[in-house]
């Protein structure tokens, strides 16, 4: 049975079945499957691990880091498809997991006391310059979205001055405590949330002096019980400075995203974010638009109130990934306020689309990291 070496070029007349081709011919033939959501091939990104040709047909065995099934999936289906379609013989996928070693690279005690959490694979925490511009209405639907593509998901709301998971999520219970004082996370869509909102019982803004704030933060990252979870979405308290670093250097990030509005596209805002997380050196995933245009319900008009394009040229000019624009449309807001993110209640909306793809590029490029391809 040959296995991933060239075999001796011969000669064959007609009549005579050709030579079965070579494990390094069906490599090369693989280089045309790419990973989900990116330009480049499978066999760049090191998945295939083994290759062999005999009598029975192509077994073709795919190493991955990923815990996104429907990406395996859609991977095996390619493989299958383009073998069977190059060599006419039976093709036999097998996966392996080879899960990376660590949570996140770089995740292990690191630098300034950051200690992962038991049983997360990857952190992202979203930020923002300034509240109101839709960092909560991004964790939660990029919550629900990843949740609904199969990950194990869950919702920290860090912003204990403005806490709205609970609403935007339509919880409003209360966490249990567990007697060893675990608190147990509150489930909904399929995800797991905790919020200080749910400790509030009036929902009365509290006036949260800094100390307290790093403590009960502290609290929800080491007493939660979690379980296994493929993301922790982390919703961080408006803005950039301390408190803000406070929080993100607690824990090691797979990475941070920033949300934006057209309006506050000042360069400045996001550069301060792009800095915040480069001083607890966390990879910038990229740059989000919300609000970015107003779309009419009912004429389909785009009007563009506040300009268009900043966010992406800003994300240009600072050498980070523009993830997209969310449309500025009511259907988000009255969905977020009656605790049905729109991602849950109108999956086919069009409106829906923009988290579903900022979920799928946030998952990709952390999985690329963590697979260690992307080393900036
Ligand atoms: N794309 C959008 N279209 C319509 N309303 C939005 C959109 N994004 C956010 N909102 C609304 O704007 C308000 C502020 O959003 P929120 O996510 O709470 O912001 P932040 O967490 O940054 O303070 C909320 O009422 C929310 O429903
Ligand atoms: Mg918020």
């Amino acid at each position: 049975m040959a296995r991933i070496s060239r075999s001796a070029a011969t000669c064959y007349g007609v009549g005579m079945t050709p030579p079965a081709p070579s494990p390094q011919d069906l490599l090369e033939t693989l280089k045309q499957v790419k990973y989900p959501g990116f330009s480049r091939d499978i066999v760049s990104f090191g998945l295939i691990k083994d290759i062999q040709v005999g009598a029975a047909g192509v077994t073709v065995e795919l190493a991955t880091t990923s815990a996104k099934q429907h990406a395996i999936d859609e991977i095996q289906t390619e493989v299958e498809r383009v073998l069977a379609e190059a060599t006419g013989l039976p093709v036999n996928v097998t996966v392996h997991e080879s899960r990376p070693s660590g949570p996140t690279p770089g995740a292990a005690d690191g630098p300034r006391g950051r200690r992962p959490i038991d049983g997360v694979q990857h952190i992202v925490a979203i930020a923002s310059g300034k509240g109101g511009v839709g960092k909560s209405t991004v964790a939660v639907n990029v919550a629900c979205a990843l949740a609904a593509t199969g990950h194990r998901v869950g919702l920290l709301d860090a912003d204990v001055y403005g806490p709205s998971v609970p609403t935007m999520l339509g919880l409003d219970g209360q966490p249990a405590v567990r007697q060893d004082r675990r608190i147990v996370p509150i489930e909904a869509f399929g995800l797991k949330a905790i919020s200080m909102g749910m400790f509030l019982s009036d929902r009365a803004p509290v006036i949260w002096r800094g100390p307290m704030v790093t403590k009960l933060i502290t609290e929800f990252f080491r007493n939660v019980e979690w379980d296994e979870l493929d993301y922790l979405i982390l919703d961080l308290p408006p803005g950039t400075g301390d408190a803000q670093l406070t929080v993100a250097q607690q824990v090691p990030l797979a990475g941070g995203v920033i949300v934006t509005t057209p309006q506050d596209v000042a360069l400045l805002d996001v550069k301060r974010g792009i800095t915040m997380f480069q001083q607890v050196e966390t990879p910038v995933l990229g740059v989000v638009e919300n609000m970015s245009y107003h779309l009419c319900s009912g004429c389909g008009h785009r009007a563009e109130i506040f300009g268009h394009g900043g966010g992406q040229s800003m994300a240009q000019q600072l050498g980070v990934p523009f993830l997209g624009e969310i449309a500025l449309v009511p259907e988000i807001r009255a969905r977020g306020d009656r605790g049905e993110p729109i991602v849950v209640g109108a999956p086919d909306d069009p409106h829906s689309r923009p988290f579903f793809d900022l979920a799928g590029a946030i998952d990709a490029q952390v999985t690329e990291r963590a697979a260690g391809v992307v080393t900036h």
